[in-house]
């Protein structure tokens, strides 16, 4: 029997504008490579700042087989550190989040400061050094009010990330947000795919029928212009938006890690809501439109978002195997904003709830169609799924350029 082609190989011979080949979203082996070669050595996002409040406040995130807590320390800084204990190595949280005055491990009581210091150790003997047992620390910045974890040893650049996109949050203000809702669902479908389906809107007329209301197909707004250049009314809504104070005008990485841009919403529209008006009345942010659309930011591997004129959504994606991933769904609204006075929880999270079910469905269908063996790539529309070539093009170049394949190719 013939060994199946290699990573390298699939790579290789890839064909161009079509989707990946069926070991790319199902094979074990290839998502722990996913794993090392891409989720191990990238910027993920973790959490919204405001998801911390207080001093103690943690919450704990989990990569492949890493585990992380994040705690706001005494100093109100946001640490990551791996949540590991420097004793016997026991998880030192188990929850997924609370309050603490001190890090405290379970299984023997070893206790640490915020900011990872062991402060206290029983009877390890007059030999032992705490100072040399305190927590690992996970790379960890923030940008603008979000939170983002490196798990490498050496983290590659952030700078130019956050320089970029740091104008065009800083005006949603979300350090002076609350975490209205979070929701957390698991999707049976490889993270790949869930990328593929977030990058276009060919399935939206299909498949969304709430977010339709208020969001626009138009593959000019949804997906990523070659050329860029976009249509007169995006380039109208940009100049108006801009001359507002609120930067806008699509910006994406070299290497296409990332995109910003701020773009409107059917005409109308204002928020993600059942009857397109805004949900929350004390707005999150200062851009100065009712009409200001959704400023779309992605980051890939972890993180799209929707930053609108009164609230704004954070979503992060983690996998949890070939062929299932974790989408967290975090709403964010003004901190003094009042449920129930300035807003109704359910006409602020309907439209995306509904979505993100809508999305797991047609996402777990693909997983079981590609789980056939009678599946062959299918090619992306060029209209349409510009967004998913896009990404498809990041993944293959990233994974190609750590194998050492785009050496080969070229060779
Ligand atoms: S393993 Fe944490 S105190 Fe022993
Ligand atoms: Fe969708």
């Amino acid at each position: 029997m013939q060994n199946p082609p290699s990573v390298q190989e699939l790579l290789i011979r890839r064909t161009p504008g079509h989707s990946l080949e069926q070991a790319f979203y199902t094979s074990d082996a290839i998502f722990q490579m996913d794993l090392e070669q891409i989720f191990y050595r990238e910027w993920l996002f973790a959490i919204p700042a405001a998801q911390l409040v207080k001093k103690g406040a943690y919450a704990t995130h989990q990569v492949g087989a890493y585990r992380v807590i994040l705690v706001r320390g005494q100093d109100n800084e946001i640490r990551a550190f791996h949540n590991t204990c420097r004793h016997r190595g026991s998880v030192l949280c188990k929850a997924s989040g609370g309050q603490v005055a001190k890090l405290v491990c379970p299984y023997h009581q070893w206790t640490y400061e915020l900011d990872g210091r062991l402060l206290w150790a029983r009877d390890m003997g007059p030999e032992f050094d705490a100072s040399k047992h305190g927590l690992k620390t996970v790379h960890c910045r923030q940008v603008a009010g979000l939170v983002y974890i490196c798990l490498a040893d050496v983290p590659p650049d952030f700078d130019d990330f956050a320089q970029t996109v740091h104008p065009y949050l800083e005006v949603h203000d979300l350090e002076n947000a609350k975490v209205a809702h979070q929701s957390t669902i698991v999707e049976n479908g490889n993270w790949k795919l869930v990328w593929e389906n977030n990058r276009e809107c060919y399935h939206c007329a299909g498949n969304h029928p709430s977010l339709c209301r208020t969001y626009p197909e138009d593959p000019s707004i949804t997906g990523v212009s070659a050329d860029g250049t976009f249509p007169d009314k995006v380039e109208a809504h940009f100049t108006r938006m801009e001359a507002g104070g609120a930067p806008s005008r699509f910006k994406m990485a070299q290497d296409g890690q990332y995109r910003v841009a701020r773009m409107p919403l059917l005409d109308g529209a204002q928020s993600y809501t059942m009857d397109g008006k805004i949900a929350v009345q004390k707005r999150l942010g200062r851009v100065p439109y009712l009409d200001a659309g959704t400023l779309l930011q992605f980051h890939y591997p972890t993180t799209w978002n929707h930053f609108l004129t009164d609230h704004s959504i954070t979503f992060r994606v983690t996998p949890i195997s070939a062929t299932q991933t974790q989408v967290t769904t975090t709403w964010l609204v003004h901190k003094d904003a009042v449920e129930g006075v300035d807003y109704d929880l359910k006409n602020l999270t309907t439209v995306w709830e509904h979505t993100n079910d809508e999305d797991r469905q047609v996402v777990e269908d693909n997983q079981q169609g590609i789980n056939s063996p009678a599946y062959q790539p299918g090619p992306y529309s060029p209209t349409h799924e510009d967004g998913v070539i896009q990404f498809a093009n990041w993944y293959c170049d990233t994974i190609g350029r750590r194998l050492g394949t785009d050496k080969i190719a070229a060779e």
